[in-house]
């Protein structure tokens, strides 16, 4: 009996001990404070410590892709879809349905589903400082952008790393086609002040008055006029293209049952709302349960383009329009 009763208590001990030491690792795509908020709250409601790195949408594609025969994150959380659908195409992730895949906002699961999950909705569009454009007007629309009173003045992201400056170049290729799409990256390009590694940096650079301009998701511009940055918010008159963040369990997670537990809290309205209450994030959260934050822009009042993910998360596609970027664009003096 004595021996039965210490082999029961170490048997728990040890249960115990690895509960304990249980642990996901996440490669998070948001904005830093969104990711720093996520460790502390899930741990609370699971137990389960939670690390993170935090890299934006194309540089995190490009760590799954150097990490694939010996994958060290568990779940990607957050970023762009086309590169979760890229890493979905190329085995890079699973597909893993949720219990609450009946609250995904159906719209979102339509457009991805069984490819990624859809964590968040937001559109693309201009972030301006009036006063750095001294009584210029402020552009209208794309095309406008590529007038030369903007000379120095614009700010955009680096579609090498960053997902935003992706989703501008695909959304204007589906706008304008093509040709004229890179006509006018050739155009914003002359006007350019700096490209920034992360999609949310042009509209810091605005803020702080370094650029009058930042091409970027409406989401993140609300975020910093609300920190106080003297900053206007809109769409281009055009219409505009927009993300369906993703949430994807990486394939051969180490800790898949971690995991697991993490997509599923992730996905509840209570951690959901955790973006715009601690993490300054006002993107639609996809779980239709999880309150709409009051500062997130309206998607019904915006003219969205009819945003092909399918096409533009296709790993040829896309190498071909940021290749034609980085060659023909990026390299024009300026
Ligand atoms: O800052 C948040 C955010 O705009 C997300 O909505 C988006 O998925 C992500 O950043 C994209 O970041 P990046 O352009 O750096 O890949």
């Amino acid at each position: 009996m004595k021996r039965l009763a210490i082999l029961l208590i170490a048997a728990s001990a040890l249960f115990l001990g690895q509960a304990q030491a249980q642990r996901v690792n996440l490669l998070c795509s948001p904005d830093l404070a969104w990711c720093e908020a996520l460790g502390p709250a899930f741990k609370e409601a699971t137990g389960i410590d939670l690390e993170f790195q935090r890299l934006s949408s194309n540089d995190a594609l490009a760590r799954l892709r150097a990490e694939a025969a010996n994958p060290i994150f568990d779940v990607w959380f957050g970023g762009t879809g086309d590169p979760h659908l890229i890493a979905y195409r190329e085995g890079l992730t699973e597909f893993y349905e949720p219990t609450v895949w009946d609250e995904i906002i159906q719209d979102l699961k339509d457009q991805v589903g069984g490819t990624y999950i859809p964590l968040y909705a937001g559109a693309l569009g201009f972030v301006v400082n009036e006063g750095v454009l001294e009584g210029k007007p402020m552009p209208a629309g794309w095309r406008d952008l590529t007038d030369p009173m903007y000379k120095g003045l614009l700010g955009m992201s680096d579609p090498n790393s960053s997902g935003t400056a992706y989703t501008v170049i695909a959304t204007l290729v589906q706008l304008f086609g093509e040709d004229e799409a890179f006509e006018i990256l050739a155009g914003m390009h002359q006007n350019m002040n700096q490209y920034t590694s992360s999609g949310s940096g042009p509209g810091q650079l605005a803020g702080r008055g370094e650029v009058a301009i930042g091409i970027q998701f409406m989401h993140d511009g609300v975020k910093f006029a609300a920190q106080g940055f003297p900053l206007t918010t809109y769409a281009p008159v055009e219409g505009t293209g927009y993300e369906i963040g993703g949430l994807s369990l990486i394939a051969n997670a180490p800790n898949r049952d971690a995991a697991i537990a993490f997509i599923e809290w992730a996905l509840t309205p209570e951690a959901q709302m955790i973006a715009a209450e601690q993490g300054d994030s006002y993107q639609i959260q996809s779980n239709r349960n999880t309150p709409v934050p009051e500062l997130a822009p309206d998607l019904t009042t915006i003219n969205l383009i009819d945003y092909d993910f399918d096409t533009y998360g296709t790993p040829e596609v896309k190498e071909r329009l940021v290749g034609r970027w980085t060659n023909e664009i990026f390299p024009q003096p300026r």
